[in-house]
Parts: structure tokens; C-alpha cells; sequence
């Protein structure tokens, strides 16, 4: 769609499921009795999220969701930002509405009617700091092109996709037409979410990364898993002609920024302690998407990502909760 550069007033617009977040600390041995997957997102279906949410006391309940997390923290940066993803007219779905408007990002969606509730995601933290998702998509599942705003998309700077939507026909389908809309000089950026999701959908990711994406974002695990390859340097390797820019995270190694050029490797923040893990890749992200619409060097989009991430790890949940825009320095 053409736009001129100057009216693409938004700095990145999400694209993900919309979610709200229950979190609750859990040995190791609570995941292995439940059956889940440690580290993983589990897909669960509303008869079995009711059943762990019953077997969980003290819990924190947040809005959550990959991309919208991402956004959140472009806009704690001092960035615009906005989200496409689908709730329903029920509680939850207010609550999510609700912290999306307070922070002045445009989410206008259609929702989804009450008997398709609002998504939900009962994520179990463990001692090590590590999180295991167990995601019931409710209505975030039943996106369809016709949901999709091309106006907003068109205002984007970058339209940042999120992997874990891909599963569902409609909003892979829904995806594809948003990433068809973006402005001349507008950038696609997807995220692979998780390797359970590659594994599920390698070729099709391999089409859409092909056709339309410009920054893809995953972690070592899942972009050893698009290429079915056992090593990193392979996987980068692989990557490197593959998009513009491959941003590749390390955990507490940090995260590389991979271009046909060369590639720059950024540390990760040292973090006291590792309290919740939930949202450091979100978070990373934010930074680097806030970096790339802002025209900084890789370097700073890498250590923008590092601040954020730092940040969200030293608290429970995936939302930072002091000015990420302090924290980075970016006052001026
Ligand atoms: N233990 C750690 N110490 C410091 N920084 C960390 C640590 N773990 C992760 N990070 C920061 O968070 C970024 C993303 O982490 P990671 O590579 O684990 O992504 P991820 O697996 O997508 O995370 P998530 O659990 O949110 O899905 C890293 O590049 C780094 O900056
Ligand atoms: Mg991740």
C-alpha cells in the first residue's frame, strides 16, 4: 500500500494472540506431575486451563501475550506503538482492553462474542527462573483477515508477527494479507515464538519468512530447528542470505545480529537473579523493533534489547515495571 514515509506515525504494530497471563511459582516436579513440557508453550484446550487454574494458590493475573508484550515495551521506550490480536466481550477481555488503552496503544479489534472467551495463559515459574506456558487460545484463535485493520497496518513502521498465532488457517492466512499491506519502506518482522511451534509449521514459516519477511527474530533453539541443524554457527550459516536482518538470542550469552554484511554480537545485562523469564524474548525484541524504527546501529538495537530484557526478568511477569525509556538512557 503506498504511504509516504512521513505518515508512518506508528513504530511498530503487533500482530499476536491476546492472552491474559495467570502466573504462579511451582516446583519442578509440579510440571513433570501435570505432564507439561518445562519451558515449552503447551497448548491446552478450556476444560484442562480450568483444571490447572484449580490447582494453583497464589497467583498473579496480568495481560500478557507475545507481540503485545513487544509493544508494550516499544512503548515504554518512548515508541508508538499498536496491536491487532482478539479478545472477547467478557472480563477478561475488558481487563486487556483496559491496560492497552491506559498505556495509549490503539487496539481496536473486533472482539469475539462471550461465548468465545478471552484466551488465557497459566504460566508455572520454577526456581531456575524459567517459565512453562500452557496456552488455552480462546477467542485470540478465531482471527480472520477481515479483522485486520490495513489502515493501521499501513501507519507502521514495522508489523512485527508473532509466531505462536500461526496455527489456526484464518490468522495464518489473516498474517499474510497484514504483512501484504505495510507502506514502501515499512519493514515485516516475525518472531518464532517457540520450537515446538517450528516444528509444527517449518515449511510454512520458510514461505512466509521468503515471501515477506525482512527481520526475523527467534532464539538459538528455534532457528536451529527451521534449518534441522544441530549446530549455531550452521543455523547462522543458513540464515545470514535468508532475510535483512536475523536477530538471533543467546539467553545470558546475549544475541547476535546477523546481515548479509557481518554479524554483531551484543552481551546480554548482567541480571542479579533471575526471578521470572517470562517476556525476556518479548521484551529483547521490543527494544531491538524500537532501535531498527528509530534508525539506531545494530549495536544499540541489541543492547536496547538487552535493557528491556534485563529488566523483565528481575520481576515476576512480562511487563516492565519501571520506564524502559529511563533505564536505556533515552531522555533526549
Ligand atoms: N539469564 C539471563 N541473564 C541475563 N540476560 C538474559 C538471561 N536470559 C535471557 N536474557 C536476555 O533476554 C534475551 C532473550 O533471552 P532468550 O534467548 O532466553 O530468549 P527466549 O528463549 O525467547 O526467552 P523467552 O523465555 O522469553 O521465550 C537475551 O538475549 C538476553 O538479553
Ligand atoms: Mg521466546
Amino acid at each position: 500500500m503506498a504511504a509516504s514515509k512521513s505518515e508512518l506515525d506508528l513504530d511498530v504494530v503487533g500482530f499476536g494472540n491476546a492472552l491474559v497471563d495467570v502466573l504462579s511459582h511451582q516446583e519442578d516436579e509440579f510440571i513433570a506431575q501435570i505432564g507439561s513440557t518445562k519451558g515449552a508453550m503447551n497448548l491446552i484446550d478450556a476444560e484442562r486451563s480450568a483444571e490447572l487454574y484449580s490447582l494453583i494458590g497464589d497467583r498473579v493475573t496480568v495481560s500478557g501475550g507475545s507481540a503485545a508484550n513487544t509493544v508494550i515495551g516499544v512503548n515504554s521506550l518512548g515508541g508508538s506503538s499498536a496491536y491487532i490480536g482478539r479478545v472477547a466481550a467478557d472480563d477478561l477481555g475488558d481487563i486487556f482492553s483496559y491496560d492497552m488503552s491506559q498505556l495509549g496503544i490503539e487496539h481496536s479489534t473486533p472482539r469475539a462474542p462471550i461465548d468465545d472467551p478471552t484466551g488465557r495463559c497459566i504460566i508455572f515459574i520454577t526456581p531456575d527462573g524459567e517459565r512453562t506456558l500452557n496456552t488455552f487460545l480462546g477467542a485470540s484463535n478465531g482471527l480472520t483477515p477481515a479483522d485486520v485493520d490495513l489502515e493501521l497496518v499501513a501507519r507502521a513502521k514495522v508489523l512485527f508477527l508473532e509466531g505462536y498465532l500461526w496455527d489456526p488457517p484464518e490468522a495464518k492466512a489473516a498474517m499474510r494479507y497484514a504483512a501484504s499491506a505495510i507502506s514502501d519502506g515499512a519493514q515485516v518482522a516475525l518472531t518464532l515464538s517457540d520450537q515446538f511451534c517450528v516444528e509444527r509449521h517449518r515449511s510454512s514459516f520458510l514461505g512466509l519468512i521468503d515471501d515477506h519477511v525482512d527481520v526475523l527474530f527467534a532464539n538459538h533453539h528455534e532457528v536451529m530447528s527451521l534449518f534441522e541443524v544441530d549446530g549455531l554457527e550452521q543455523a547462522l550459516d543458513l540464515v545470514q542470505n535468508r532475510v535483512d536482518l536475523a536477530v538471533i538470542t543467546l539467553g545470558a550469552d546475549g544475541s547476535v545480529l546477523v546481515t548479509p554484511d557481518g554479524t554483531t554480537s551484543v552481551e546480554a545485562d548482567p541480571v542479579a537473579a533471575v526471578v521470572d523469564k517470562t517476556g525476556a524474548g518479548d521484551l529483547y525484541a521490543s527494544g531491538v523493533l524500537y532501535g531498527l524504527a528509530r534508525g539506531y546501529d545494530l549495536r544499540r538495537c541489541g543492547q536496547l534489547g538487552s535493557i528491556a530484557a534485563e529488566e523483565v526478568i528481575g520481576h515476576i511477569g512480562p511487563r516492565p515495571e519501571t520506564s524502559l525509556r529511563e533505564l536505556a538512557g533515552e531522555l533526549a
